[in-house]
């Protein structure tokens, strides 16, 4: 089978290495890739989210099946093309990749279908979003209704830094386009989780629970992020809680998509609040999660490329998956000054050490290369990911990876689950 994997991120190297296992998997394409990913795919030039230049590549390739990595090709209609001509493609349509891409249809879809989400309104003028944020007392969540990469996002402690975001988004309008919606959100207080899954829009897969750590610093402070390190699975979540999940969530999502006419197919990202009433909704997106795949693909003992075929094929026929014994943990290495402007171009040193550490593997984000060098060439740079017989195992590992591995001004938390092992 051939296989062509849109996108050029840590989420997308770990998926291409990952199929790189599949033997179904003869050859393996990448649109645009990285030069990372050029050495176990054959990368292609080109835009991921323009549906000719996809098309032209499968036509090129002969692909079998299109996987898609990122939100933008699904948001661009890519996926929609692909099997208007036939293509297999792991990937939800347009229509249901709505319950992503917009947060505001999000947000109301789940009020429509009985999902705990927090409370909320969608706001276009500032004076509603202040009248909203104040009856919340200050506890509030702003956030850009358009896609902004996971950014978008203020978590406010108390009013003014609320009634701040707001002015910001609405009437400076920072986030440009995404921003000229706004939704308001009641701040949830709890555990979050990412839990994953595989479907065909009827049966379910989940992954392991993950768990991601948003903001940039130690202690969860600082600003959001678009991830900076995950692990899984994590020690306190169970079945109980999985069920429960899958019952109260991911279920009438599926259903609810259904009967509104965008069936849903390919993996389900629910971002999960794990409040004292039970679980909540904190988003959904509808790709596989960056930096939570890293370490997921890292545990899982399948064969992805048969698993995607038969998810494209709307035939999912795999009742459960295999996950190796233990953890992975991954762990984001960050160009200084990320999440705000960051520097690119600083020489990455000890890449060939910190790879040499057992149970290590290293996948990259946003580098290039430069003759026999690796320079940083994004926020993200790095995804130091370990496994291990359990978690601190893991992280240790990982750890000492990190340690070999220096740039100027390189940046990453020292903390990536402490807290999940904190229970
Ligand atoms: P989102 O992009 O909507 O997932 O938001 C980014 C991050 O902001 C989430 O991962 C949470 O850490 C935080 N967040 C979003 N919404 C809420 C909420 N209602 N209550 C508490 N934290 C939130
Ligand atoms: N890890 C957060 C995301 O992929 O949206």
């Amino acid at each position: 089978m051939k296989v062509l994997v849109l996108g050029s991120g840590g989420r997308e190297h770990a998926l291409v290495w990952k199929l790189s296992q599949d033997k179904s998997v003869t050859d393996l394409y990448c649109l645009p890739g990285s030069d990372a990913i050029s050495a176990i795919a054959h990368t292609i030039p080109g835009d991921p989210s323009d549906p000719r230049t996809v098309l032209a590549a499968c036509q090129d390739t002969g692909a079998d099946l299109v996987v898609v990595g990122p939100e933008a090709p699904l948001f661009a209609g890519v996926t929609d093309a692909l099997r208007e001509k036939g293509v297999a493609v792991f990937g939800p349509s347009r229509a249901a990749a709505a319950i992503e891409g917009s947060k505001a249809f999000a947000k109301d879809f789940m009020a429509r279908h009985c999902i705990r989400t927090a409370r909320y309104g969608v706001f276009r003028d500032y004076a509603g979003a202040a009248g909203f944020i104040r009856t919340l007392g200050g506890r509030a969540v702003v956030k850009a209704s358009g896609p902004a990469l996971g950014k978008g996002v203020v978590v406010a402690d108390d009013e003014k830094t609320a009634l701040e975001a707001a002015e910001a988004m609405l009437v400076k309008e920072a986030f440009g386009a995404a921003g000229q919606e706004i939704v308001v959100e009641e701040r949830l207080e709890g555990e979050e989780v990412s839990f994953l899954v595989i479907t065909d829009g009827d049966r379910v897969l989940p992954l392991l629970a993950a768990q991601d750590h948003k903001r940039i610093g130690d202690g969860d402070t600082g600003p959001n992020t678009g991830g900076m390190g995950a692990i899984c699975p994590l020690p306190w979540w169970t079945p109980a809680r999985q069920e429960q999940v899958i019952e109260r969530i991911i279920k009438p999502a599926l259903a609810g998509l259904k009967a509104e006419g965008r069936p849903y197919s390919g993996v389900l990202y629910a971002g999960l609040m794990i409040t004292a009433d039970g679980p909540a909704v904190l988003e959904f997106n509808a790709r596989f999660g960056d930096p939570e795949t890293q370490p997921l693909l890292r545990l899982l003992d399948a064969n992805l490329g048969e698993l995607f075929y038969q998810v494209a094929q709307a035939r999912l026929e795999t009742n459960t998956l295999a996950w190796y014994k233990g953890a992975a943990a991954g762990i984001v290495l960050a160009a200084a000054g990320y999440p705000g402007e960051y520097r690119r171009g600083d020489v990455i040193e000890g890449l060939a050490e910190a790879a040499r550490v057992p149970g290590v593997t290293i996948f990259h984000a946003g580098t290039r290369r430069a003759g026999d060098r690796w320079l940083t060439n994004g926020g993200r740079v790095l995804n130091v990911v370990a496994r291990g017989r359990d978690l601190p195992s893991a992280l240790a590992s990982a750890y000492r990876a990190c340690e070999l591995i220096r740039w100027p001004g390189m940046q990453y938390r020292r903390d990536i689950g402490r807290r999940a092992l904190s229970f």
